[in-house]
């Protein structure tokens, strides 16, 4: 029978955004195994990997491999960050479904981040889509610090609609709007996904939170209200961006999925599952991860009461 809960796009970004971040190298026949096992559990999309300088990024350097090797699922989406030309190329030559490019709303932020100008980014940016246009494969565009940058402070929402009317110019449908320091707070969000979709009604939102203070939980419920159904998440919370001071803690997939199942949304993923893969991750990365659900399980798990419970009024 058709289920009439409200679906929710899941999208994991954990292999990507979690893993370029590690200073351990995750072997390459782990991250296939993550990955394949990530597949079966009913995400929408996946982001493998990432096609950046190898000396940028080192511990991304298996790209080709990663996306060669991978078993992929039919009903998922196989998307992985494009920085440049050069990546484009190496990406396509992979079979992707999907090339995600990423600039920042903040000039400062793209500064440290990309080394480029805002506008050096968008001139490399378009002929990124240029190179993909012609193939089957879809372009996102990421947007980041679109709710505030950790250098120049609040992000004028004027700003963040002038980059997707931008990008939409380019002929790019998708586009993702990223929380990358966990700035964004829930009435903020709703206001900005809101006109985000009443300008661009033909676009394919995805919001991307950072739970560095927190609120990434909120956030989601805010961006729901405002019709958004797509999100990114990282397997374990893993993940952050290196060039933003203070940055941790991408949302976590599993924190999110157990929230939303509970809140009548119909996410299409295998929590037991998904809670399978993620404990697979401290071994991997050599530490501990943020998911609150890993250590406290879901609220259906019990506990023996003590004995001297059984006792009290006797
Ligand atoms: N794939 C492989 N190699 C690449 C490459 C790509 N996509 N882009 C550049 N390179 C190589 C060049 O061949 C060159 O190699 P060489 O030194 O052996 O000649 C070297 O990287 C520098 O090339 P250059 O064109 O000067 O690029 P750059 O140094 O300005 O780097 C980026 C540009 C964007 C590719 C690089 O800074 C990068 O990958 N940054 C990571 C950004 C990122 O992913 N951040 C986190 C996500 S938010
Ligand atoms: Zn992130």
């Amino acid at each position: 029978m058709p289920s009439s809960r409200q679906r929710i796009y899941m999208q994991e970004v954990a292999t990507r955004d979690g893993f370029q971040n590690e200073a351990q190298f995750i072997e390459t026949e782990d991250k296939i195994r993550v990955i394949d096992a990530l597949s079966a559990c009913g995400f929408a999309k996946i982001e493998v990997t990432s096609f950046t300088s190898p000396k940028a990024i080192p511990a991304l350097r298996d790209a080709e491999e990663v996306m060669h090797r991978i078993t992929r699922n039919p009903g998922v989406e196989y998307t992985v960050l494009v920085p440049n030309v050069r990546g484009a190329e190496r990406a396509l030559s992979c079979g992707i479904d999907e090339a995600n490019l990423v600039m920042s709303v903040s000039e400062t932020h793209n500064r440290s981040n990309l080394r480029m100008t805002r506008e050096q980014s968008f001139a490399q940016l378009t002929q990124v889509v240029s190179a993909i246009s012609g193939s089957h494969v879809a372009v996102n565009i990421s947007l980041s610090t679109s709710f505030g940058c950790p250098m120049e402070g609040d992000i004028d929402e004027d700003e963040v609609m002038r980059w997707l009317d931008r990008f939409a110019g380019l002929g790019v449908a998708r586009a993702t709007l990223c929380d990358t320091t966990g700035m964004a707070y829930p009435s903020q969000v709703r206001a900005m996904a809101a006109r985000a979709r009443r300008l661009h009604p033909e676009m394919v939102f995805t919001l991307h939170f950072h739970n560095t203070r927190s609120m990434a939980q909120a956030n989601t419920l805010a961006a729901i209200s405002a019709g958004i159904d797509r999100f990114d998440a990282s397997l374990g919370g893993i993940g952050g961006c290196p060039y933003a001071p203070g940055a941790s803690g991408n949302a976590c997939t599993e924190d999110m999925v157990h929230m939303l199942e509970l809140e009548g949304y119909d996410t299409g993923i295998d929590l037991p599952g998904l809670l399978e893969v993620s404990a697979l991750l401290p071994g991997l990365i050599g530490h501990d991860v943020p998911s609150q659900l890993l250590k406290a399980g879901t609220r259906s798990r019990l506990h023996p009461a003590p004995a001297y419970a059984a006792d009290i009024g006797r």
